[in-house]
């Protein structure tokens, strides 16, 4: 590990007594970032309140998420959530035609499938895409599903439940052969994968800050892309979302014409102020250099497991894969908490141990892993 990685790791505190792998769960809490919700406090305690100043925090997670994703700031709304960016997006869709088809890979959240489900209501029709033989969701299932009745394809980049990470600039190819929208949730990479949604040709890329970009829970972001934004009106909204919000009109609705009008109301606040100093620790090591320190950590990770008689649900190939390789268990429950008392954090989905690596990570964390599997070899699949 170079001295600059050495350095990052030393500003996250709990590594010092933890083998922490679950950032894809909860990302650590930094030394800036514990020092900008300090600084919340301070400016509650001396201010009261700040509008100009919370607003403008708001507008620097904005900046932070454009820059990062390659995409303007006119084209990010920030949300409280994931969820509440797929539902504003959602809310903004006609299905009243013929091209009412929802199309989802059945690597998606469950928030990404039950929100669609929910426009059932609104005339949806939503076809998932299975898994093929070898685990994975391949592109002529999507090609399969994908036709001129497809309004819109949500497709997760790295898969929550396995680590596998499906082939989004294929997705978007066969979408836009069919004249159909792409959603990618990026929830489990950004932060850990470089992703330039312009090269991608997503139209909507959906995400939060509690993870990989190491901020906190509550703040979420939905990228828009540009070409899109006018003709999508969401009908969920607020004083946030309006081309003016001290405008105080009670009288109409007037989306903002950026993507702000995929917003509500008042920004989260605090959470703006932990997540500005989450992104800002991101883009200050470089969101590549981390993939490619993530990228090493884990392949070294699953070269070991291997070695160790470990079964493996994430795929070898650098390419298929992203910060998390999943564990095969018989008990993943049972095995997630036998490696806490051994001061190794994971979680656990499916019938599988998720351990979620960040740039932070290091060979000792791999070290404890392996030890403490060893230790409960009965559980392992
Ligand atoms: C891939 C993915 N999408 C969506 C979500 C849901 O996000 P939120 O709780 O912010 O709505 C999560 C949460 O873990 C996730 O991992």
């Amino acid at each position: 590990m170079s001295a600059d990685w050495t350095a990052f790791r030393a500003l996250f505190p709990t590594l010092g007594t933890k083998a922490y792998l679950a950032s894809g769960s909860y990302g650590l809490l930094g030394a800036p970032v514990e020092a900008a919700i300090r600084q919340y406090m301070d400016d509650r305690l001396e201010k009261g309140a700040d509008w100009g100043g919370w607003t403008a925090k708001a507008d620097a997670v904005r900046d932070g998420m454009a820059a990062l994703l390659n995409a303007g700031s006119d084209e990010i709304a920030v949300t409280a959530s994931a969820s509440a960016g797929i539902n504003a997006l959602a809310s903004a869709v006609d299905f009243s035609g013929p091209r009412n088809k929802v199309v989802v890979s059945n690597f998606e959240f469950p928030t990404g499938a039950q929100i669609w489900h929910a426009q059932e209501r609104r005339g949806a029709v939503v076809e998932h895409v299975p898994e093929g033989p070898d685990g994975g969701v391949p592109l002529e299932h999507f090609e399969r599903a994908i036709d001129e009745r497809t309004r819109l394809v949500q497709v997760t980049h790295v898969c929550y439940r396995n680590g596998q990470r499906l082939d989004v600039a294929g997705v978007v190819e066969i979408a836009r052969r069919h004249g159909a929208l792409v959603l990618l949730d990026c929830f489990q990479s950004v932060g850990a994968v470089d992703i330039d949604v312009k090269a991608l040709g997503v139209d909507f890329a959906v995400g939060g800050m509690l993870k990989y970009l190491l901020g906190a829970a509550g703040i979420g972001f939905l990228y828009v892309d540009r070409a899109r934004i006018a003709e999508l009106v969401p009908t969920v909204g607020g004083w946030f979302a309006q081309a003016d919000t001290n405008a105080m009109d009670i009288f109409a609705n007037d989306p903002a014409p950026s993507a702000a009008r995929f917003q509500a109301g008042t920004p989260p606040v605090m959470n703006a102020y932990a997540a500005e100093a989450g992104i800002g620790l991101i883009r200050e090591r470089g969101v590549a250099a981390i993939e490619a320190r993530i990228r090493e950590i884990t392949g070294e990770a699953m070269d070991r497991l291997a070695e160790a008689g470990c079964r493996l649900a994430t795929p070898r190939d650098d390419a298929r894969r992203g910060p998390q390789v999943a564990i095969r268990a018989t008990d993943a429950a049972a095995l997630t908490d036998r490696l806490a008392e051994r001061g190794v954090i994971a979680s656990w989905r499916d019938g599988n141990v998720r351990t979620m690596f960040h740039a932070y990570n290091d060979a000792s964390d791999v070290g404890a892993l392996i030890e403490a599997l060893a230790a409960n070899r009965e559980l392992l699949a």
